[in-house]
C-alpha cells in the first residue's frame, strides 16, 4: 500500500473497524449521555500546538454540516477522546472527557498533558455510539534536545469554491511532522471568478452562525480533513477569516463581527482553551519549540497593525512609528529572539516580508501597503533585531499572495550588494485564483528586484526538511484544482532551495 493509501485506510477504514473493541472509549462512558442525531464527525478531526508534554485535540460536531447549528440542538452533549501509540488502540497512553455545548459551536479542544516527547500518537473520539476518524499527531522535542531533523508543510489561501483541495491530500501523503497554515482558511465573500463548487446561502458573512457554517462547508472537503489527520497544525489567520485587507483595533470593523469571526476561528481551528477569545480580540501570537532544532514564531499581522497607508503615500509609508506588528508583539518577538537556543528561528506570518518594488526607483513607492513595505520602519526593526541578536538562521514563513516565491532578505532592498541576513519562503494559495492560466506572465517585480529569486504561479504548498545543516524547501505543484477526480490530478516539484546553517539566503537545491 502506498503511504496515501495507507493513510486514506486510515481515515475512512479504522474508524469503523476500531468500533468493534473501543474498551477505553466505552468504559469512560460512566452515565448514559445524550447521542447526536446523525453522524456528528463530519468534519473530521485534527490536532495542533504541539508542545514536549501535550497538545491540542479537536473536533466540531454537526449532524448536518450545511444547517445552520449543524442540526446539534441546544443541549450539551459528552464527547470522550483517547489517545494511543499505535493505530489499533492497544496502547492508550491518555483518555478523557469533554462537555460539547451550543455557545461553542459544538466544538471540542481536549488537551491531554504528561506525554512523553517527540513521539507519535493515534487518537479518535466518540460521541454516543459514533466513533470519529482517527488522527495521527505527535507531540514536539523535549527542550534541549535535537531531533535530527523534521519535516514542515506550509499552506494558506483556500477559497472553497475556485478549486478542490488536491494540494492537501498530497500534503496528507507527505506526513510532516507540522503543518503551518498562514491564513485565509476560509473567505467571507463568495468569488468572483469561475468556480467549481459553490458556498451554500449568504454573500458576505459577518454572523457568528454565518462564519460557522463557512468553516464548516471548508471542512467537508476530503483532502482538507485528511491532512488535518496527518499532522499537527499551527494556524494564524490573514484577513479573509474576518473581511479583506481588515487592521487593527479602531478598524471600521465593528465589534461585534470581529468577536464572531474570531470565536468561529477558535472553535473550526486546534487551538488550545487558553485562546478563546470572549470579545473582539484574540491572542493569538504564540511560540512553538522544536528541541534544538527549531523555533516557531507565529505572528498576527492583522490585529495589531495600523491602516494601510494610502496607495503610494511614501511619507506614511516612511513613518518611523508605524507598525504592522503593534509594539508588544514586536517586543514579544524581539525578546523571543534574543532568548537563543535553537538553531533555526521560523516567522510563520501572513504578508509579504522582502522588498517588492514595482519600479525600482527608490523615490516612489510602488508597493503593496498591505504587506511589510508598507510597514517599512516595522520591516526594519525586526530585520535589524536579528543582526543585534545574533540570530543565527533567521527564515520567514509567508503566505496571501496566491504565488510560491523565494526570496533573500536585505536591510536594503535597493543595494543589490547589500549583505543577505535571512531567507523568505511564501506558499501559493491551495485554490484560491484557481487555475493559473498559461499566459499569466510572472509580475514585474522580478526584474527591479533580483533578491527576488523565483516565483511561480502555481496552486499547491510549500514542504521542507530542516536539519542542523540546511533546510531544504520544495515548492510543489498540483495539475488542476478544477479538475474534480482526484485519480486524474497529479503533484510535481517546481522549484527546489537549500538554505545552508549560517549562510542565509537561497541556494538551489
Ligand atoms: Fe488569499
Amino acid at each position: 500500500m502506498t503511504k496515501l493509501n495507507r493513510r486514506v485506510f486510515i481515515l475512512s477504514g479504522l474508524a469503523a473497524a476500531g468500533a468493534v473493541g473501543l474498551p477505553h472509549l466505552a468504559g469512560a462512558a460512566t452515565a448514559p449521555s445524550p447521542r447526536a442525531a446523525g453522524d456528528p464527525f463530519q468534519l473530521g478531526v485534527a490536532s495542533g500546538d504541539p508542545r514536549p508534554d501535550g497538545l491540542v485535540l479537536w473536533t466540531r460536531l454537526a449532524s448536518k454540516p450545511l444547517d445552520i447549528g449543524g442540526g446539534m440542538g441546544s443541549a450539551p452533549l459528552d464527547v470522550q477522546w483517547e489517545m494511543a501509540t499505535d493505530e489499533a488502540f492497544a496502547d492508550v497512553v491518555a483518555s478523557g472527557t469533554e462537555t460539547a455545548t451550543e455557545a461553542d459551536g459544538f466544538s471540542v479542544h481536549a488537551e491531554p498533558a504528561g506525554l512523553p516527547a517527540g513521539a507519535e500518537f493515534f487518537y479518535r473520539f466518540k460521541q454516543g455510539t459514533f466513533i470519529s476518524p482517527v488522527g495521527r499527531t505527535r507531540t514536539a522535542p523535549a527542550a534541549g534536545t535535537d531531533p535530527g531533523s523534521m519535516k514542515i508543510a506550509l499552506a494558506s489561501c483556500q477559497h472553497f469554491e475556485e478549486g478542490w483541495y488536491h494540494a492537501h491530500r498530497f500534503l496528507a501523503a507527505d506526513e510532516p511532522d507540522l503543518v503551518l497554515f498562514l491564513g485565509d482558511y476560509m473567505y467571507e465573500k463568495q468569488s468572483g471568478r469561475d468556480t467549481v463548487r459553490g458556498y451554500v446561502d449568504f454573500d458576505e458573512v459577518d454572523k457568528l452562525d454565518e462564519y460557522r457554517l463557512r468553516y464548516a462547508q471548508t471542512k467537508l472537503d476530503p483532502g482538507l480533513k485528511a491532512a488535518h489527520a496527518v499532522a499537527p497544525w499551527l494556524t494564524v489567520y490573514d484577513d479573509h477569516e474576518l473581511a479583506n485587507n481588515w487592521w487593527g483595533g479602531q478598524s471600521g470593523w465593528p465589534d461585534d463581527r470581529k468577536s464572531a469571526s474570531f470565536r468561529a476561528y477558535w472553535e473550526n481551528m486546534p487551538l488550545p482553551k487558553s485562546m478563546k477569545p470572549t470579545g473582539p480580540s484574540i491572542p493569538l501570537y504564540r511560540r512553538v519549540g522544536w528541541g534544538t532544532l527549531a523555533r516557531f514564531h507565529m505572528m498576527d499581522t492583522r490585529q495589531h497593525r495600523w491602516e494601510q497607508a494610502p496607495n503610494g503615500d511614501c511619507d506614511e509609508i516612511h513613518r518611523t512609528d508605524r507598525t504592522l506588528t503593534g509594539a508588544a508583539q514586536e517586543q514579544w518577538l524581539l525578546d523571543g529572539l534574543a532568548a537563543g537556543g535553537s538553531k533555526w528561528d521560523l516567522l510563520g506570518q501572513q504578508v509579504f516580508f522582502a522588498g517588492r518594488d514595482g519600479d525600482g526607483e527608490t523615490g516612489s513607492c510602488d508597493v503593496s501597503e498591505d504587506a511589510w513595505d508598507g510597514y517599512h520602519a516595522s520591516r526594519q526593526r525586526i530585520a535589524q533585531g536579528w543582526l543585534d541578536r545574533q540570530v543565527r538562521n533567521p527564515v520567514v514563513l509567508t503566505g496571501d499572495v496566491h504565488r510560491h516565491w523565494a526570496n533573500d532578505l536585505r536591510l536594503d532592498y535597493f543595494d543589490h550588494d547589500a549583505p543577505l541576513i535571512g531567507t523568505e519562503f511564501v506558499t501559493t494559495s491551495i485554490t484560491s485564483t484557481g487555475q493559473p492560466g498559461s499566459s499569466d506572465p510572472p509580475p514585474d517585480y522580478v526584474q527591479f528586484n533580483p533578491h527576488l529569486n523565483y516565483v511561480g504561479n502555481q496552486r499547491g504548498y510549500v514542504r521542507a526538511t530542516i536539519t542542523g545543516t540546511e533546510l531544504t524547501a520544495e515548492f510543489v505543484q498540483v495539475s488542476s484544482v478544477v479538475e474534480p477526480d482526484p485519480a486524474k490530478v497529479t503533484s510535481s516539484v517546481s522549484r527546489r532551495f537549500v538554505v545552508e546553517d549560517g549562510r542565509p539566503g537561497l541556494q538551489d537545491g
